[in-house]
């Protein structure tokens, strides 16, 4: 038996993790305008999100090959989906699909098993840096120039920010090289490598390259040359200390299960709340062009806020059915006052 979704347009949105760390982010903006089902391992820790803002909570562990059942109108997933079991039963029953979790690997391979399904409702790949915020703001920006040829992406990680477990598996990925485009040709980089400082408001933080996904698709969708991220700590000597470890091997030498403990303490150490800020330089033949995402609510609010956005783009009028990554949607002019209305600040600089 497999999973099996309905698609009905009056029927609630199921948010996959809805009751974890970006989860109840979303949820507490999608709610109550959207009627919506939550789903996890545990439903009764979801119990009083639900109590609170008016919606239902079902299990569904995706590591349980127990079938899982819904009729719903669209699906969010906030949650790590290694077997691609929420992908696949939305496109089988044509419900629209949203993501905000995957890594570079699991983005490609839900484009390839999309492309093989060939949906018939959108199936949106909002897996860019802060559930595809980073997307948005540079597809703003190059519609401004008109035109670029390259996209920095600079995260400042705030170390007391709130962080869930579910998150600790990207950490792993700090082990493994991956392919950009530099001056359009593929190069293979290193992580937190090629280290460079970068000015956020108020503060110059240290940041190195990091795998994310919007440098595979930045190239195909916005036709730039070079797409580059990098990431660093709001305490550079956290940053030091991460740099060191990868220097010192940790992520090479300490892949195996007994050192998991130690290379997770080095980045998952959720704290109590933080502010999220992502710095954004394009340029391309027309000039140049820069802004800082500052989400005083923090990272996972931000990832919410993509989510969010994301949903009424695959609920509204305008979204073709297949495969849509938040950079390629139209109207990139609204993208700067959608953010503003949740909080979210965009600096120019
Ligand atoms: N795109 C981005 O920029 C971005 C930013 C932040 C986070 N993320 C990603 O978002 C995801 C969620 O992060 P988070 O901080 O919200 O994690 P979290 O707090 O651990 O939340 C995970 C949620 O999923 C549920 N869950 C865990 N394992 C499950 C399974 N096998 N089957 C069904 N439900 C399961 C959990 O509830 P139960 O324990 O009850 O199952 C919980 O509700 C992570 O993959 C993270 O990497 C992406």
């Amino acid at each position: 038996m497999t999973d099996s979704l309905h698609h009905r347009s009056d029927a609630p949105i199921l948010i996959v993790g809805g009751y974890g760390t970006v989860g109840t982010a979303l949820t507490n903006l999608a709610a109550p305008e959207f009627p919506l089902l939550l789903a996890g391992r545990n439903p009764a820790d979801g119990a009083e999100l639900a109590r609170t803002q008016g919606v239902s909570v079902r299990r569904w562990d995706l590591g349980d090959p127990t079938p899982f059942d819904a009729t719903v109108r669209a699906v969010v997933s906030t949650v790590n989906d290694p077997h691609d079991r929420v992908l696949r039963a939305c496109i089988e029953a044509a419900v629209p699909y949203i993501d905000v979790t995957r890594w570079t690997g699991r983005l490609a391979r839900a484009a390839t098993l999309a492309g093989h399904l060939a949906p018939t409702s959108p199936v949106y790949l909002s897996s860019g840096w802060m559930g595809g915020v980073t997307n948005l703001v540079a597809a703003a920006l190059v519609h401004e120039l008109g035109a670029a040829d390259e996209i920095t992406t600079s995260i400042r990680y705030d170390t007391n920010d709130k962080a869930g477990r579910d998150s600790v598996d990207f950490i792993d990925r700090l082990g493994q090289d991956y392919e950009v485009m530099l001056r359009g040709n593929p190069i293979t980089v290193s992580p937190l490598t090629d280290t460079t400082w970068v000015e956020f408001p108020g503060s110059r933080t240290k940041v190195a390259r990091i795998d994310t996904p919007e440098q595979l698709t930045f190239p195909l969708t916005l036709n730039v040359e070079t797409a580059t991220t990098r990431i660093g700590f709001s305490s550079n000597v956290s940053t030091n200390l991460l740099l060191a470890a990868k220097k010192a091997g940790l992520f090479r030498w300490g892949r195996g299960d007994r050192f998991t403990p130690l290379r997770r303490a080095l980045l998952y150490s959720p704290g109590t709340g933080g502010s999220a800020q992502i710095r954004i330089d394009v340029s391309g033949p027309h000039g140049a062009a820069s802004a800082v995402v500052v989400d005083p609510n923090g990272q996972a609010h931000l990832t919410a806020v993509g989510g969010y956005l994301a949903l009424r783009r695959v609920l509204g009028t305008e979204m073709h059915p297949g495969i849509a990554f938040p950079e390629s949607v139209p109207h990139p002019e609204r993208i700067i006052g959608e953010l503003e209305k949740h909080g979210v600040a965009v600096l120019r600089t």
